[in-house]
């Protein structure tokens, strides 16, 4: 975990790449980020991106790993290396053994079945690395799109948390999904959903 590696391990599937930030990163994250439409339906995306806010995010990500506090990965084109998004692992709790999935992808790249592929890889490796027992995530009732990641990967609609957050000023509800270790080896048992070793 967070004490034995200085960045997490570099998560390799069948077309991506998900690895650690560096600075050289922000720029791409800034274009993609910045998009209106990938904002919206993110959780904690400012619009405008503000400058230099990509900098400062990544820079966080080596403390917030070595503290056992969270996961940030870049993803990435497996084909030709292209930064296409970000997903990671955030409040990664050792005493009760859970952390919540975020994850977003540059407009391009949507539609293409990569989020699903992306959480699928993360899943991985909260279960067999980090060991957790649980791993949850909270979606706009507005964004079915991530509704159904989260639904192929099997993770299962807990409940409805009404007007839990703001976004652009207006109370929101939000979806809590999550999925158990034991759910994720039953679907493991029918389905080889681990990242490609290679
Ligand atoms: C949500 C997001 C990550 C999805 O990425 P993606 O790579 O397009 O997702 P996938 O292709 O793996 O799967 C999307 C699924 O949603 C479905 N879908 C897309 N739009 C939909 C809609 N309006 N209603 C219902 N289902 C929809 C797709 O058909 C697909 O399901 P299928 O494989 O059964 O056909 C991407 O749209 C995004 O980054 N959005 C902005 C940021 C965001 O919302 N992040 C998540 C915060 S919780």
């Amino acid at each position: 975990m967070g004490d034995t590696l200085d960045t997490p391990p570099v998560l390799r599937t069948a077309r991506l790449v998900l690895r650690p930030m560096t600075p050289r990163d922000a720029p791409d994250v800034t274009k993609w980020a910045g998009d209106f439409e990938v904002a919206d339906t993110a959780l904690n995306i400012p619009h405008p991106y503000p400058d230099g806010l990509a900098e400062e995010w990544i820079a966080m990500h080596g403390r917030a790993w070595r503290e056992g506090r969270e996961a940030v990965f870049a993803i990435t084109a497996r084909a030709d290396g292209t930064l296409m998004g970000a997903i990671g692992l955030a409040g990664i709790d050792a005493r009760h053994r859970h952390a919540e999935l975020g994850y977003w992808l540059g407009r391009p790249f949507w539609g293409l079945g990569l989020a699903t592929e992306a959480v699928r890889a993360v899943l991985h490796f909260a279960f067999e690395t980090l060991d957790l027992d649980r791993v949850f995530a909270h979606h706009f009732v507005r964004n079915p799109a991530s509704g159904r990641v989260l639904e192929k990967v099997g993770m299962v609609r807990e409940g409805r948390l009404r007007a839990h957050v703001r976004q652009w000023g207006r109370p929101e509800d939000l979806i809590v999904r999550g999925i158990l270790r034991k759910e994720w080896n039953a679907a493991r048992a029918v389905d080889d959903v681990g990242p490609d070793p290679a």
